[in-house]
C-alpha cells in the first residue's frame, strides 16, 4: 500500500518525467497578492505567469502545494470533521502549463498518471466537462476512448474555475472516483450528486482569462493548463479507504488526539477536527501568522480556539493542542522542514493561545447551555447571545455557530452582526486586502516590464510610458495634480523585501517637475511612482530625467545592510534557530524580527552590537549575483522562509561573512555603515524578538545625545563625566542621611510639644482628659503619647488632633477601666462629624480623618469634655 509520501513522490516524479520542473511549495501568504487572504490552490504563486507579468524559465510545472481554504472564497470550516473529505488544510498536487501544451496533453497525462501509474480502474472513474466544451468531450471520447455512459456535461457552477473574485480563470473537466454502490449518493450532475459516492478527485483547468473586476473576461496572452489534485483524496482510494481521515497520515494524528485528549470513541468528529486543525495552525505559524484580531491573524486564532473547544469537548482536562505538533512532525517533517525548524515558536504560540481562551471556554459553554436551555427545540441562537460569547468569552462567531449546530440550531448570525457593528469593532475581515498597488490585467497588457537601473546608478534617462489616476490610464496631466507614473526605466527602488521605497524628482527640459514620493511594485514587475506634478505637464510618451534623492537612499541602504550582518551575529550568537520573521528598513532606522523565545541580556546586546560594529569594520565589499535559487541555497546563502522567490535570484554577498537572498539595495562595502546601535530590544509575539538600531549619521547623532545628556548631568552634578555614577551615589547617601536627620530632629520637636500639652491634663471626677490640637506634627508621636498617657492614668480619655495642610487627622485614645462607658469609636465620630470626615477602630484607641472646616475641633472637643463633666 502506498502512503501519502509515497503518493505525493510519485506524482512530482511522473510530471518531471514528463519535462516539467519540480516547484517547491510557496509559503501560504500570497507574496504580493493582497486580493487573496491564503493561498487557497496550486496555480497561486504562478498567478503573475499565467497573466503574462512574469516570466520563467520553463513552461511546465509541477507541485505539491499547501493550501488553506479557511475564509475568503474558498472556505470549508464549516464542513470539517463531520464530511469524509473537508478540510481547511490541504495539499494539492498540481501540473501546470505556461502557453506550452493545452487540453490533449493535460488530460493524457492525467488519465496516465492515474490508470498506469497508480493502476486505478477505469471503471471506477467519472468525468465531467464543461457545458460549452465540445473539444474537452472528444477529446476524452474519442482520444482517451472513455465511456459516454459515465461522462457528463456540467455548467459554470462546477466547471468554470476561478482563483477569486479576479485573476485566472477558465472551463475545467473534472475526474472523479466511485467509491461504491455501499455509499449514497449519484454521479456528477445528477440531483443525487452530493452524496459521498462519486468524489471528485482531479480538476484539470483550461486556464484562458483574466476575469476583471466588473466581472468581464480579458483572454490571456497564452492558453494555459492548471490542475489540482488533493493529496489526500487520492491516497484515501489508494489506501483502500472512503474517508480521508481514515488515511496513514490523519490515523498518526487522531491516534496522538486521542491519547491526549481521553477520547473514548475513536471516530468522534472532534477528532478529525483536531487532525484538520493542527495541520491549518502548524503552517500558518511557520507561514509567519500569528493570532490577532484581525486579517489572517483572526482566522489562526478561529481555527486555534475551534480545535481547543472540540478537545475540551472530548475530555481534555489541560491544554492539549500544542503537543500536536510532534505528531505532525513525524508525518510532514521530512517533506516540511520548516515545521521542524519551526517546532518551538510554533507549540509557543499554540499554547499561548490555547491557554488565553482556556480561561474563558468553560464559562463561556455555561453561559450558552444556560442561555439556551430556555429555547424551544430548532429555535435559534440569538445574535445578542452570540455576541455576548464573543465580547465577553472570546468565542468567535463560527465557533458558536459549530457548538450551537451540536443541538441543531443556527445563529441568528445578523443580529450579531449588527452588534459587532454598533460596537465599532475593527473590521477583522478580509476586506483590508483591498487593492492597493494592483494593476489590472488590462493595463499590465500594455506595459513593458520596467527595467530597474538603480543597483548602481541614481539618475537616468526614460521614457513615460503610462499615467494612471483613480485606477484608469489617462494620456498626460498638469501642474497640481497626483498621479502613478510607469517608466520604462528608473533608477527608483520599489518597495519590497521590507526596503521603503525611492522618493525624488522626474524632471525635463520643458520645464516638467514630478516630484515622488513613494515608489511601489506591481505584480512584481512595475515600479509604480507615486507623483505630484508641481509644475509644468506631463504626458506620455515624454522623455524625462529621473533623480533619486540620494542622501534619503543612502540612510536607507545604510539601514538595508546594517540590517544582513545583524542577521548574520544573531544566527552566530543566539544559535541557527534565528530566522527572519519581519523587517523594515527605511531612512531613521532598521527593525528586525526573528524567531527567539526569550529576552536577551544587555550584555548579549552589547555582543551583538560589538560584533555588528567589527564587521562594519572589516570593510567586506558587496557584490550581487544572480544565480539559480537552488544553487543560492546550496551554497550556503540565507533564503527567507516564506518568501516568494523566482527560479532566478539575488545573491548579495559581503564578502563571504553574510550571505543572503536579496533584491534590495546595498552599500559598497560595509566600511559605509560607519556605526550600529541598537537603540531597544523588545518581544512582538510569543517566540518572536525585536531589534531596532541605527546606522552611520543618525547613530552617531545618538551617541552625541546620550553624551550630551552626561555632560549635562555631570556639569549638574560638578562631577567628571567618568565620576558620574559615583558623584550620583554619594548625593543619594548624603540624601538618606539627611532625612534620617530630619526624622530625627522632627521626632524630638514633636516629643517636646506634646510633653508640654501634657501639663493640661484635666481631672474630672476619678476620670483624667487630655486634649490639644497640634500642626505638622507626626502621628507616630502622638500614638506613643497616648500609649504612654494609658500607661499613666487608671482612667482617662485623650482626644489630639493634628492639623496638616488644612486637614486633620483626629486620635482618641481611651484606658481600659473607662472603655464600658466610653468608647474611643464613639467619640471620634463626634469630632469628626462636622469635619465630615470618618473614622473608626478599637474601644480603646480610635483613629480618623476629614477635611472639612478645622476651626470646628476646639468645639466638638469642648463637648466631649462637657459630656464628660454632666456624667
Ligand atoms: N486551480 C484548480 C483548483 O483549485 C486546479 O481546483
Amino acid at each position: 500500500m502506498l502512503s501519502t509520501q509515497e503518493i505525493r513522490a510519485k506524482f512530482l516524479d511522473f510530471y518531471a518525467e514528463n519535462q516539467h520542473a519540480k516547484v517547491k511549495s510557496s509559503s501560504l501568504i500570497p507574496g504580493n497578492d493582497p486580493t487573496l487572504l491564503f493561498v487557497n490552490a496550486g496555480m497561486v504563486q504562478f498567478k503573475d505567469v499565467f497573466l503574462g507579468a512574469e516570466k520563467r524559465n520553463y513552461t511546465r510545472a509541477t507541485s505539491s502545494q499547501r493550501c488553506v481554504r479557511a475564509g475568503g472564497k474558498h472556505n470549508d470550516l464549516d464542513q470539517v470533521g463531520y464530511t469524509a473529505r473537508h478540510h481547511t488544510f490541504f495539499e494539492m498536487l498540481g501540473n501546470f502549463s505556461f502557453g506550452d501544451y493545452f487540453k490533449k496533453e493535460a488530460i493524457q497525462m492525467a488519465w496516465d498518471f492515474l490508470t498506469k501509474e497508480l493502476g486505478l480502474p477505469v471503471e471506477k472513474l467519472w468525468v465531467t466537462v464543461f457545458e460549452e466544451d465540445d473539444e474537452a468531450e472528444k477529446i476524452w471520447l474519442n482520444d482517451m476512448g472513455f465511456p459516454k455512459s459515465r461522462l457528463s456535461r456540467i455548467g459554470a457552477k462546477d466547471n468554470f474555475w476561478q482563483m477569486g473574485d479576479t485573476g485566472p480563470c477558465g472551463p475545467c473537466t473534472e475526474i472523479f472516483y466511485d467509491h461504491g454502490e455501499d455509499i449514497a449518493g449519484g454521479p456528477p450532475g445528477t440531483p443525487e450528486e452530493d452524496g459521498d459516492r462519486y468524489i471528485e478527485i482531479w480538476n484539470l483547468v483550461f486556464m484562458q482569462y483574466d476575469r476583471q473586476a466588473d466581472g468581464t473576461l480579458a483572454p490571456l496572452p497564452k492558453p494555459c493548463v492548471d490542475t489540482g489534485m488533493g493529496l489526500e483524496r487520492i491516497a484515501s482510494i489508494m489506501q483502500g479507504k472512503h474517508n480521508n481521515y481514515d488515511i496513514d497520515l490523519f490515523q498518526h494524528l487522531i491516534k496522538k488526539a486521542v491519547a491526549l485528549t481521553g477520547a473514548r470513541d475513536t471516530k468522534d468528529p472532534s477528532l478529525k477536527v483536531i487532525a484538520d486543525h493542527i495541520r491549518t495552525c502548524a503552517f500558518l505559524i511557520a507561514d509567519g501568522v500569528l493570532p490577532s484580531n484581525e486579517g489572517r491573524g483572526y482566522v489562526l486564532r478561529r481555527i486555534i480556539r475551534r480545535a481547543a473547544r472540540h478537545g475540551h469537548k472530548l475530555g481534555a482536562q489541560s491544554l492539549f493542542f500544542y503537543h500536536m505538533v510532534p505528531a505532525l512532525i513525524d508525518v510532514m517533517g521530512e517533506d516540511y522542514p520548516e515545521l521542524v525548524e519551526q517546532r518551538d515558536v510554533i507549540m509557543a504560540a499554540l499554547k499561548k493561545e490555547e491557554q488565553k481562551f482556556a480561561e474563558t471556554l468553560g464559562l463561556g459553554m455555561q453561559e450558552f447551555n444556560k442561555m439556551t436551555q430556555k429555547l424551544k427545540a430548532n429555535e435559534p441562537v440569538s445574535g445578542a447571545v452570540a455576541f455576548k460569547l464573543y465580547d465577553t468569552y472570546g468565542f468567535p462567531l463560527d465557533l458558536t455557530q459549530d457548538v450551537a449546530r451540536e443541538s441543531g440550531r443556527a445563529v441568528d448570525v445578523s443580529g450579531f452582526e449588527s452588534l459587532m457593528e454598533a460596537q465599532k469593532v475593527r473590521s477583522r475581515s478580509s476586506k483590508q486586502f483591498t487593492q492597493a498597488n494592483q494593476l489590472s490585467a488590462e493595463i499590465i497588457k500594455t506595459l513593458p516590464v520596467t527595467q530597474f537601473l538603480g543597483y548602481d546608478r541614481s539618475e537616468s534617462n526614460a521614457e513615460v510610458v503610462a499615467i494612471i489616476q483613480e485606477g484608469s490610464l489617462v494620456e498626460s496631466v498638469g501642474a497640481g495634480s497626483h498621479a502613478i507614473v510607469i517608466l520604462d526605466a528608473t533608477p527608483m527602488y520599489a518597495e519590497s523585501g521590507g526596503q521603503v521605497g525611492d522618493k525624488g524628482v522626474i524632471t525635463n527640459d520643458s520645464g516638467v517637475h514630478v516630484v515622488v514620493s513613494d515608489t511601489q511594485k506591481a505584480a512584481n514587475q512595475f515600479h509604480l511612482h507615486h507623483a505630484e506634478v508641481k509644475s509644468g505637464g506631463l504626458s506620455k510618451g515624454d522623455q524625462v530625467k529621473v533623480q533619486v534623492d540620494q542622501s534619503y537612499r543612502n540612510d536607507v541602504i545604510l539601514n538595508h545592510s546594517a540590517t544582513h550582518l545583524l542577521h548574520k551575529v544573531l544566527r552566530d550568537i543566539l544559535g541557527k534557530h534565528v530566522q527572519q520573521k519581519g523587517s523594515l528598513v527605511n531612512a531613521e532606522k532598521l527593525r528586525f524580527d526573528f524567531s527567539h523565545d526569550q529576552a536577551i541580556d544587555s550584555e548579549t546586546l552589547q555582543q551583538v552590537e560589538r560584533k555588528v560594529n567589527d564587521a562594519i569594520r572589516a570593510n567586506y565589499s558587496a557584490e550581487a549575483n544572480v544565480m539559480a535559487f537552488d544553487e543560492a541555497v546550496e551554497s550556503g546563502a540565507m533564503a527567507l522562509f516564506g518568501e516568494k522567490y523566482g527560479d532566478d535570484v539575488r545573491v548579495m554577498d559581503f564578502g563571504g561573512y553574510s550571505v543572503e537572498l536579496c533584491g534590495g539595495t546595498h552599500v559598497k562595502a560595509t566600511g559605509d555603515i560607519g556605526l550600529f546601535k541598537i537603540i531597544e530590544e523588545t518581544a512582538v509575539a510569543s517566540g518572536i524578538r525585536r531589534i531596532e538600531a541605527v546606522t552611520g549619521s543618525t547613530a552617531l547623532s545618538l551617541i552625541q545625545e546620550n553624551e550630551r545628556q552626561l555632560r549635562l548631568l555631570a556639569h549638574t552634578l560638578k562631577a567628571q563625566p567618568g565620576q558620574i555614577t559615583q558623584s550620583l551615589m554619594q548625593l543619594i547617601d548624603k540624601n538618606k542621611s539627611l532625612q534620617v536627620e530630619i526624622d530625627s530632629i522632627k521626632q524630638s520637636q514633636a516629643n517636646a510639644a506634646v510633653k508640654n500639652v501634657f501639663d493640661s491634663v484635666k481631672v474630672v471626677g476619678d476620670v483624667h482628659f487630655l486634649s490639644h490640637v497640634f500642626e505638622n506634627t507626626e502621628v507616630g508621636v502622638l500614638r506613643d503619647h497616648i500609649d504612654g498617657f494609658k500607661g499613666k492614668f487608671e482612667k482617662g480619655i485623650v482626644v489630639f488632633a493634628n492639623v496638616k495642610e488644612g486637614k486633620a487627622q483626629i486620635l482618641v485614645g481611651v484606658t481600659d477601666a473607662m472603655t464600658q462607658v466610653h468608647k474611643a469609636g464613639a467619640i471620634i465620630k463626634d469630632v469628626l462629624a462636622p469635619l465630615g470626615g470618618r473614622g473608626g477602630g478599637r474601644p480603646d484607641f480610635a483613629q480618623g480623618g476629614g477635611d472639612g472646616d478645622v476651626k470646628t475641633l476646639e468645639a466638638s472637643i469642648a463637648k466631649v469634655l462637657n459630656t464628660l463633666q454632666q456624667k
